[in-house]
């Protein structure tokens, strides 16, 4: 009887979690038009808005939302999962995702460096029902260590709907990392990557970087430095191609700007890599339902000076 309470409750707090969370229902977005699939890839012009970077955590949730509801099974990997805004935490994708409704995400690895971070995310974990046959695992630790543990712990079979958010601050994800998670399926779709490039600082984080073997470690390779000859908008495309040689179906740049300094200045750009020609679609779905939020702006680049008031995550 006990048992059959708790049960009761714990449904009860996922379902109030889950309405305090905004979410996307699929009544909502399927009436939108969706993008064609040209060739091998999907086509979508130009974006007419940008997301503001306190919406990117939904923007992650809702296409995952969308994504389970045909799976209904799924992965989430979280390698740089810390808050980026502590006192907003319905803008923090880790929560967003863990509090996800219906529950079908079945496994989540969550990974922070930075221990007051960790401590929040732990809080974070603790004030979570219970779901039965869902495992958590969270790790105070590097990501491109424990990436490692990660792809060996047996939950990524080839058939698992697998996602990996990277959201560094600036380059703190290694392209070994990157290339790990992208080539651990021998033949099933890939992981699917949310990959943040920090455009709109990019400049600055190249020429603040002492040491530049931490720059090889990001980009790969001594290729890093043509990011120094270019604007920041190429600088992520080149980035993308690096990503597309990784043998995605489809790869594509959501831009992602910062409300403090604009509509038409991006900071990030999240360049999703998945193997299913629905994903981009779904994307594009989510990214519009969003963007309805938003005056709309040309995008454009900014001079990297103008962010110093921005405050990174982690940073207390
Ligand atoms: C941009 S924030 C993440 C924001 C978060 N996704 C959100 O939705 O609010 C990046 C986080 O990565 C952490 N971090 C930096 N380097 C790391 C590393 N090598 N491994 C794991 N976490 C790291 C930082 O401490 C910070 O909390």
């Amino acid at each position: 009887m006990a048992g059959k309470n708790k049960k009761l409750q714990d449904a009860k707090s996922a379902d109030k979690a889950a309405a305090q969370s905004y979410q996307l229902r699929f009544s909502d977005v399927e009436k939108w038009e969706i993008p064609p699939a040209v060739g091998n890839a999907v086509a979508i012009d130009s974006l007419p808005s940008p997301i503001w970077t306190e919406t990117k955590a939904q923007l992650i949730a809702n296409y995952l939302r969308l994504f389970l509801m045909i799976t209904k099974h799924g992965v989430y990997i979280d390698g740089f999962a810390g808050p980026q805004d502590r006192p907003n935490p319905d803008s923090w994708a880790a929560k967003l995702v863990v509090e996800m409704s219906p529950p079908w995400m079945k496994a989540f690895f969550l990974c922070e460096l930075n221990k007051n971070s960790y401590a929040h995310l732990i809080d974070m974990l603790q004030g979570q029902p219970t779901i039965r046959a869902r495992k958590i695992q969270a790790k105070h630790a590097d990501f491109n260590e424990w990436v490692n543990e990660v792809l060996a712990s047996g939950l990524i079979t080839e058939k698992t709907a697998s996602f990996a958010l990277l959201d560094q601050r600036s380059t703190e994800c290694h392209w070994a990392t990157v290339k790990k998670l992208a080539e651990h399926k021998r033949s099933g779709n890939k992981i699917e990557l949310f990959y943040f490039f920090p455009t709109g600082w990019i400049h600055r984080t190249v020429k603040a970087t002492e040491n530049k073997a931490e720059l090889v470690a990001w980009w790969g390779d001594d290729s890093w430095k043509q990011v120094e000859t270019v604007g920041q908008d190429q600088a992520q495309q080149l980035f993308l191609r690096k990503i597309q040689a990784l043998g995605y179906k489809d790869v594509k740049s959501w831009p992602i700007s910062s409300r403090e300094l604009g509509a038409g200045r991006t900071m990030y750009h999240m360049i999703h890599a998945t193997d299913h020609l629905e994903a981009p679609k779904l994307m594009f779905r989510a990214y519009r339902n969003l963007i309805g939020n938003v005056p709309a702006g040309e995008q454009s680049q900014f001079p990297f000076e103008g962010q110093e008031k921005i405050k990174f995550c982690g940073e207390d």
